[in-house]
């Protein structure tokens, strides 16, 4: 294994897997296990020291794989338990360590649970194990409080006797009750499920959700519920203070096994409550999330950077920074989109893998892959549907990666069709093309990864920031590496010594606008 001892995952590199899209292997244009298997020499020769799958167990598809039905077995799309097991053998065999995705907050409406809570009364124990309330007004006909569906529409479904469920997502995605214990009891099964067969740890979904106020009271009405944006206290659907008991539960599975980590999707932006989920006996670590929604401007980029770091300070975790992920629009199409959106995500590259702490990589990062514009009758997200074509949802940034050749699907399938369509004129970006041109972005996520494993000048905790010219950030790293950004509109002089790594040429001297470089005394 590329990094040892059992918190190997504190300056790790992750390459985030979205399964539907990344490799082929059986040639019906969806992305699979067995076409993982057979990428997982490029993402060894990337640089990356684990993968993060996103979910590959049985699904409707009703949210593309968020809405499981059985969390202990494969999706016959996918491949099955066996496939699985090879893949992690090989990886662990290339030193690659492999964490997957668990899916708390909810099921689908075709786990065999919720089936028989649809078939058992109101107040049975089977509606027990979700949220199975009466209706407010006349005849129980209004929804039990005004909580919104982070997908557009009321969180609650009616059932044909008249009780409403709850579903903070899809109604494909009805919310476990975490106060019950035989839901508690199923999470750590599925934990002790895929542990025992070797994974190295979780991406836990939705990890600020799970547990739900008492009483279920109304929450701060919102026009627009924005994907898992954080609203902040008034949003009684995240955040509340029980779901640490939860974190609590998993973290005790994990001790079990040592070695093994979770990360948190937790969309908390207040620092101090975000630490709250970093305690000795909780996550190891929680995506921050600010660098993926920053602008490319200086005072946010460095804002970001300060309160990441800001809310790990005092807790036992490292930062953990995201550029990009299968939920919003990727980071070149967030810069500007072209030439100008590549060069910025190219220095973005570079600042996210100088900074202290774990980087996360989503597919396709490394090939600077932009959102791609779909026609409507394309598009197959349930925010598309639920907001009734108001919002188009998350498909753009869940393209299949482009492997080789001129024509889709560029050898992410055998066949030409993929489960979403890729465009014309995507050559140069393939993985091949960009591995024969030593100015291409994977070029440069390969330099970037081989340097900060092997240079001693990315050692230690935390940074200083360093003076820089207005409209630049500068900081150094306590084993020296220095780091520069230019957001300015004009070249500045780069920093004395040695330059390790450049996101464009800097021959000059000077560092161009929107470029970054990587400097050693
Ligand atoms: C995942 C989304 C998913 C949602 C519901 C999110 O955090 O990243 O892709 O739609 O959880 O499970």
């Amino acid at each position: 294994m590329g990094t040892t001892g059992t918190d190997w995952w504190r300056d790790a590199v992750f390459y985030q897997v979205y399964i539907r899209s990344f490799a082929d292997g059986n040639g019906d244009g969806v992305g699979d296990l067995r076409g993982l298997r057979g990428r997982l020499g490029y993402l060894r020769d990337l640089g990356v020291d684990a993968l993060w799958i996103t979910p590959f167990f049985p699904s409707p598809m009703a949210d593309h794989g968020y809405d499981v039905a059985d969390p202990r077995d494969v999706e016959p799309v996918f491949g099955d338990l066996d496939e699985f097991d090879a893949l992690l053998a090989d990886a662990h065999a290339l030193g690659l360590r492999i964490t997957i995705d668990v899916v708390p907050n909810h099921t689908s409406s075709e786990h065999a649970w919720f089936r028989a809570a649809l078939a058992a009364a109101p107040g049975s124990p089977e509606r027990a194990r979700y949220v199975f309330r009466d209706g407010r007004g006349p005849d129980g006909a209004e929804p039990p409080n005004n909580w919104p569906s982070v997908f557009g529409g009321p969180a609650w479904t009616r059932v044909p006797d008249g009780q409403w469920y709850l579903h903070i997502f899809a109604p494909e995605q009805p919310d476990l009750d975490f106060g019950n214990p035989e839901v508690v009891a199923d999470l750590e099964e599925t934990l002790r499920f895929w542990l025992d067969r070797g994974v190295d740890g979780f991406r836990i979904d939705v990890a600020h959700g799970m547990a739900k106020p008492a009483g279920l009271p109304d929450m701060v009405p919102m026009d627009d519920t924005g994907l898992l944006d954080d609203h902040g206290p008034g949003d009684h659907r995240f955040d509340q203070d029980g779901v640490h008991a939860v974190h609590r539960r998993i973290r005790a599975v994990l001790d079990s096994y040592p070695g093994t980590m979770a990360v948190g999707e937790v969309w908390v932006s207040d620092d101090d409550r975000l630490a709250r989920y970093l305690r000795p006996d909780e996550l190891q670590l929680a995506f921050n999330f600010k660098l993926l929604t920053a602008e490319w401007e200086p005072t946010a980029l460095r804002d970001a950077v300060v309160h990441s770091l800001a809310a790990v300070d005092g807790t036992p975790a490292p930062a953990c920074w995201v550029l990009s992920n299968h939920d919003r629009p990727r980071h070149v199409t967030r810069y500007g989109d072209g030439e100008l959106g590549t060069r910025r995500a190219r220095a973005a590259a570079l600042l996210q893998l100088a900074l202290p702490g774990v980087a996360y990589l989503y597919n396709g990062d490394e090939l600077g892959m932009p959102d791609v514009d779909l026609p409507d009758a394309a598009l197959q997200d349930p925010i598309w549907f639920r907001s009734e074509g108001a919002e188009r949802g998350r498909d753009a940034c869940r393209i299949p990666v482009p492997w080789s050749g001129s024509e889709p699907s560029y050898g992410f399938s055998s066949g030409s069709g993929t489960w979403l369509p890729m465009p014309e004129g995507w050559t140069a970006l393939t993985a091949e093309a960009q591995a024969a041109d030593p100015a291409s972005m994977q070029s440069l996520y390969r330099a970037a990864l081989a340097l900060r494993a092997g240079s001693p000048a990315f050692s230690g905790e935390g940074l200083e920031w360093l003076p820089s010219p207005e409209g630049c950030l500068a900081f150094r790293r306590p084993g020296g590496l220095v780091f520069l950004l230019n957001l300015s509109s004009a070249p500045v002089p780069l920093p004395e010594g040695t330059v390790l790594l450049a996101s464009t040429d800097v021959t000059g001297g000077e560092l161009p606008t929107d470029a970054a470089a990587w400097v050693v005394a």
